[in-house]
């Protein structure tokens, strides 16, 4: 999937137009506060774009999971007044996303004007992807500006079903994604690798084996790493592992062989009898790890081990940290490889792209989030693309040339 084959806001001409812009403003929010307004920065190109060219800006999206009905702390008016904060300008927000009020708001504004409506998930229509409710958006609007890659594994009214109604077009943080995945994972300066750490196979084995056939060396850490040594016969004492995956493992082993990728694991282990902050540990080689203990963060020489790997790679992705970096001294591996991964970018030798809740909390504790090529602002999106699965956000865009522009 090329970025090529998508319209961009370079192919559209929206003065005085109405633009639906679906943005993903699904912040984390913590006590009525918003804690992390990444979402919302990444999104003022495309807003600031499109009313500097004159277009009235009507902006929708999903917040939290209210199961198809109003529920008042999942309303996005607070959001909204974050984004007017951030624009630096009033934005107006109504309290629903369909009917005669939006219709009212939508019909007062001035070229230039930006307009919030109501969480749209407060109709079941949204999450069936109903024709009836992705019609009610559609005829809100000239054109369908979609800036929710973070929501493009959803095949919902708003990021799907409109996009089938309306001429569709990429907003500029969709085409930074697409482009970053694109550098990333389908047309990679090689060697390309990969780190994958967290805690369960079962959970990634879609994204290992799409990985597989697509990377040139593959890192695992994380407790996931636990369940291949001990799959190879390794005593892991009591870290976490998945005993009934023993044999999937064995065969990502066999297949990585086969397919010339390079499998990296642990070679020494930081454990502890108990994961809390301050409890003593020992640095062991893998092959004598306690009984009563745990693996919790690779050791010293895995980290030596993994920089020597990665100074090979012209190309990295990185989903999943890979020890308990939660706490301290458990997130010392992955400090150390983030800032050397961060090094690296730094000087040009590598093209760093990471995601994933996990990994960019991780990125950023290790204070290197500005040093990192791209760090994607999707979570499951992000790894529903690792796994090699089609977006149907994405899909609905890519048909876009089946459908003539308006005159
Ligand atoms: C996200 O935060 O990953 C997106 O906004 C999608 O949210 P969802 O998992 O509730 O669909």
């Amino acid at each position: 999937m090329g970025a090529t084959s998508f319209r961009t806001l370079d192919d559209l001409d929206a003065t005085g137009k109405k633009v639906l812009l679906r943005a993903d403003l699904n912040v984390p929010v913590r006590n009525a506060q918003i804690t992390d307004a990444t979402r919302i920065l990444r999104l003022l190109p495309t807003i600031q774009e499109l009313a500097q060219k004159g277009a009235k800006v009507i902006v929708v999206s999903h917040f939290d999971r209210p199961k198809g009905k109003p529920v008042p702390e999942m309303s996005l008016g607070p959001i909204a007044d974050a984004l007017g904060d951030a624009l630096g300008r009033p934005v107006t927000f109504v309290d629903d996303c369909i009917g005669p009020k939006v219709q009212q708001a939508v019909d007062a504004m001035q070229d230039g004007d930006v307009v919030v409506l109501e969480n749209t998930r407060f109709y079941p229509g949204e999450e069936q992807n109903d024709p009836a409710l992705a019609k009610e958006f559609a005829s809100l609007a000239d054109y369908y500006v979609n800036d929710a890659f973070s929501a493009a594994h959803r095949a919902h009214a708003s990021t799907e079903g409109v996009a089938r109604l309306l001429p569709s077009f990429a907003g500029r943080l969709m085409e930074t994604e697409l482009n970053a995945l694109n550098i990333a994972l389908e047309n990679p300066a090689r060697p390309v690798g990969a780190i994958v750490g967290g805690s369960k196979i079962s959970t990634k084995l879609d994204l290992i084996g799409n990985l597989l056939a697509k990377v040139d060396m593959l890192i695992i850490g994380g407790a996931m790493a636990n369940t291949f040594l001990a799959a190879q016969g390794v005593n892991v004492g009591r870290s976490l592992q998945e005993a009934d995956m023993h044999d999937t493992a064995r065969d990502i082993l066999a297949k990585a062989k086969e397919k010339g990728c390079e499998i990296v694991l642990p070679v020494d282990a930081v454990t502890a009898t108990d994961f809390r902050a301050d409890v003593p540990t020992r640095t062991v080689p893998v092959t004598a790890i306690p009984d009563d203990a745990m693996m919790l963060d690779v050791g010293p020489e895995t980290v030596r081990l993994i920089e020597q790997k990665i100074a090979t790679l012209k190309t990295l992705v990185w989903n999943g940290p890979l020890g308990a970096f939660e706490i301290t001294p458990f997130d010392a591996a992955t400090n150390a490889v983030a800032r050397d991964v961060a090094r690296l970018t730094d000087s040009g030798a590598l093209k760093s792209i990471a995601g994933g809740g996990d990994t960019v909390s991780a990125l950023r504790h290790a204070g290197v989030e500005k040093h990192i090529s791209y760090i994607s602002s999707a979570g499951g999106a992000f790894l529903e693309w690792m796994e090699g699965k089609t977006l149907p956000g994405i899909m609905a865009l890519e048909n876009i040339f089946e459908r003539a522009l308006p005159i």
